[in-house]
């Protein structure tokens, strides 16, 4: 990410002044896929790739926004219907509306801002674009007050009410409170977290980017949200403390096999099993047993596939050849319907896999697919 390309940019679009520059990143996440909402465990990390914004107050009751990468500008007001049009303006407008909801005071400002984390790719470059604007509005006109805990859930809630993706909070979470070279175990219920430091000798992590997105992606997201509430709700007339899947064991699950529609049933089969997994690697990555950590994320890649349905034929193939290739781990991560596989590979076999990946890839979908080595960074703060 480079502060002078984007404030070039801003002095160069706004009236010549510089303002405060501040980043957010993207994030990886090692395990506990579609966890998240159901009150379970994450892995994720930040990524050193995100999000970079300049931002001005300028005096007025609007904010003038210029996408850099997509070469857009809107404007638009601060008042609860004065939301922009443009579907990347309804992230800053979003943001804007929670934090005035959480009584800061937000003015009109003069804002430009680029990314270097695909979009699409599973890496969370919407919550890296959240994070960026509540941690700046945050400091630009709320002194502060706002904690890190509830800036993660602004930008959550905006993905809810201005996006329409109900998504859970590992993505804003990681992307607020990463940590160069620490993976964060977290509980999505009570939001206490843990740093692990990530160095896996003799390993690298690696993103194969299938450079797909599937459209619909987002209701079939919600989708599967719903999946897991029909069941936690036919469960709650039996087992009221009941509050989400993560409080549901197989054998529970087992007794409303037939009140729940199979569909229904199987994503819940594999949350259950995914929220254990997360415990498990990080008992396994404690031990330095990375063969068992590699293991789980197959196992990930197989129940996301199979089960929750959240894999496609691009991503299916990916994992295949890591399998073929020999890789220690490899499995879809994020949301799923397209974007990135993460795997674990020996460095020994990483030239191998790299070049493997790439001719198959190419033979079959004639594209190549894009790699991104991992490097853990730092959370949302200002640059300057
Ligand atoms: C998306 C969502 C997250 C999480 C993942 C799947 O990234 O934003 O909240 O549910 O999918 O683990």
């Amino acid at each position: 990410m480079d502060i002078e390309f984007v404030r070039s940019r801003f002095i160069k679009h706004f009236d010549g002044t510089t303002g405060s520059v501040y980043a957010s990143p993207g994030r990886i996440n090692l395990i506990g896929e579609h966890t998240d909402y159901n009150g379970g465990f994450v892995f994720p990390g930040a990524i050193d790739k995100g999000m970079i914004a300049e931002i001005k107050a300028n005096g007025t009751d609007k904010v003038c926004a210029y996408s850099i990468d997509l070469k857009d500008y809107v404007e638009f007001g601060l008042g609860p219907n004065e939301g922009p049009r443009a579907s990347w303006a309804k992230y800053i407008y979003g943001v804007c509306r929670e934090m005035i909801e959480h009584g800061v005071d937000v003015k009109g400002f003069n804002t430009a801002f680029a990314g270097d984390v695909p979009l699409g790719a599973g890496m969370s470059s919407s919550a890296a674009l959240e994070s960026t604007y509540a941690f700046a509005l945050n400091d630009m006109f709320g002194d502060n007050k706002i904690d890190k805990f509830e800036l993660a859930k602004i930008g959550q809630a905006t993905e809810h009410k201005y996006v329409g993706v109900n998504c859970g909070i590992m993505d804003q979470f990681a992307s607020v409170f990463g940590k160069a070279g620490s993976l964060i175990r977290l509980d999505c219920r009570s939001l206490e977290y843990e740093y692990f430091p990530f160095e896996p000798v003799g390993y690298r992590l690696v993103l194969v980017d299938t450079v797909v997105k599937h459209e619909l992606a987002s209701s079939a997201y919600n989708k599967r949200r719903m999946s897991c509430e029909n069941v936690v709700k036919a469960l709650q007339p039996k087992y009221p403390n009941v509050e989400y899947l993560r409080d549901v064991t197989v054998d529970m699950l087992a007794e409303v096999k037939g009140a729940v529609s199979d569909e229904d049933y199987m994503r819940a089969e594999y949350v259950i099993d995914e929220i254990q997994r997360v415990l498990d690697v990080c008992e396994a990555l404690k031990a330095g047993d990375y063969e068992t950590v590699g293991a789980k994320m197959y196992e990930t890649h197989h129940g996301m596939s199979k089960l929750y349905e959240v894999s496609c034929e691009e991503l299916d193939f990916l994992n295949d050849i890591a399998f073929d290739c020999g890789v220690t781990g490899s499995r879809v991560m994020g949301g799923g319907f397209g974007g990135c596989t993460i795997n674990l590979v020996k460095n020994e076999l990483y030239e191998t896999f790299i070049t493997t990946v790439k001719e198959r890839y190419k033979a079959k979908y004639d594209k190549s697919p894009k790699i991104y080595d991992v490097v853990i960074g730092d959370g949302a703060r200002k640059l300057c």
